[in-house]
């Protein structure tokens, strides 16, 4: 086999069947010797190792730094590996009707665990999220391995998910980790994370599936995501953390961010200082020498874009990046909410 450059520009084509591809067998034998390979999803980036091998997900802290107290999801090739990982009797009718609905596709479902999930995955509770992926480079990696994955998003803990190989590339050495390339991710934000081992469904982390969605495909309730605690003082009352992952500030670039109503966007401007990078949906009047990252009105298309964009503004070296506040409502009001909470967690 030629060797392979792990920094290689190449995306891998959607186009060709990927369970050929020298680039997938590749990334499956750096899995297969407990190494770390960052995957696309249709979400974002994941940082993938051997879910059933402890020492490769030990690894896989490490390399992002990520505290112990928050676990991992487990990526499936579908219902029948997922059954690999879930409690026997775990896996629910609900689990398996979602999973029809649903899979593959940005729905992290939380289950009981099997024995055979390393407590390093799950933070040594008795559950595990799992998903099927939508992307066929992950789909072709995780049939060609025959293994579940472990895959929290590929960037350093708290930091802004990767969207591109690129982003990827910026927080990791290609030596430690290998990178598949298969371009730019259509989502853009995380899956939702749904807890199904609790007697009514509830979804912990917000996504592209909203629990309206999730309600119609069970036929019955599911509970909003928990209230966060407030991002400023006075914000509004907080709550204790269902999720240990759900930590107030994430999704954070290094810049300080704030969010702002655009009525206020002159006054925020005035006290900006040597300069602030604006992220707008609309036609924001930005004077030099603060600078325009226009993002679009669409609420899908607004997502695909928003790392990349926060990525690019903390590259400027501003002194701040300001970030109108998502509009409400409107028949993609759970997108634009699951983007307001990655931006409270980001500015917060
Ligand atoms: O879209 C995604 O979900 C991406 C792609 C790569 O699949 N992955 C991702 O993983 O966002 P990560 O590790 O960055 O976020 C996983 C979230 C965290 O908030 C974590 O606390 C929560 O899922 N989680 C994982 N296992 C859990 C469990 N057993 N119970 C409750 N929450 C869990
Ligand atoms: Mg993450």
């Amino acid at each position: 086999m030629t060797p392979i450059d792990p920094a290689g520009p190449e995306p891998i084509s959607v186009v060709q069947h990927p369970t050929s591809h020298p680039t997938v067998d590749e990334a499956a034998a750096i899995i297969r010797r407990g190494g770390a390979v960052a995957f696309p999803t249709e979400t974002v980036y994941g940082l993938g190792a051997d879910a059933l091998n402890a020492d490769a997900v030990r690894r896989v802290f490490l390399l992002k730094g990520r505290p112990g107290v928050n676990p991992l999801i487990v990526h499936v090739s579908g219902a029948g590996m997922a059954a690999r990982v879930v409690a026997p009797g775990g896996w629910s009718d609900d689990a398996a009707r979602l999973a029809r609905a649903m899979w593959p596709g940005p729905l992290s479902m939380v289950l009981p665990r099997a024995d055979a999930v390393p407590p390093e995955v799950t933070a040594g509770g008795p559950t595990v999220a799992v998903r099927c992926p939508d992307h066929p480079v992950a789909l072709a990696l995780l049939f060609h391995l025959g293994t579940p994955l472990v895959g929290p998003s590929a960037n350093l803990s708290g930091s802004v998910s990767p969207t591109t190989a690129a982003h990827v590339r910026d927080s990791f050495p290609p030596d430690d980790v290998f990178v598949l390339d298969g371009g730019p991710c259509r989502g853009g934000i995380e899956s939702t994370v749904l807890d199904l081992a609790s007697p009514t469904p509830r979804v912990l982390r917000p996504g592209l599936i909203g629990a309206s969605e999730i309600a119609e495909a069970l036929g019955r309730d599911v509970l909003p995501p928990p209230a966060r605690p407030p991002a400023r003082p006075g914000d509004g009352p907080g709550a204790p953390l269902p999720s240990p992952g759900l930590t107030p500030r994430h999704y954070a670039p290094r810049t300080p961010a704030r969010l702002f109503d655009s009525g206020e966007l002159d006054l925020v401007l005035r006290g900006a200082g040597r300069g602030a990078v604006v992220l707008s949906h609309d036609d924001a009047d930005v004077p030099p020498p603060h600078a325009l990252i226009r993002l679009p009105a669409d609420a899908d298309l607004y997502a695909r874009e928003l790392y990349a964009a926060l990525r690019d503004a903390d590259g400027r070296g501003a002194g701040v990046i300001l970030i109108q506040r998502p509009p409400r409502g409107g028949d993609r009001a759970e997108v634009w909410a699951a983007i307001a909470d990655r931006l409270a967690r980001a500015t917060a």
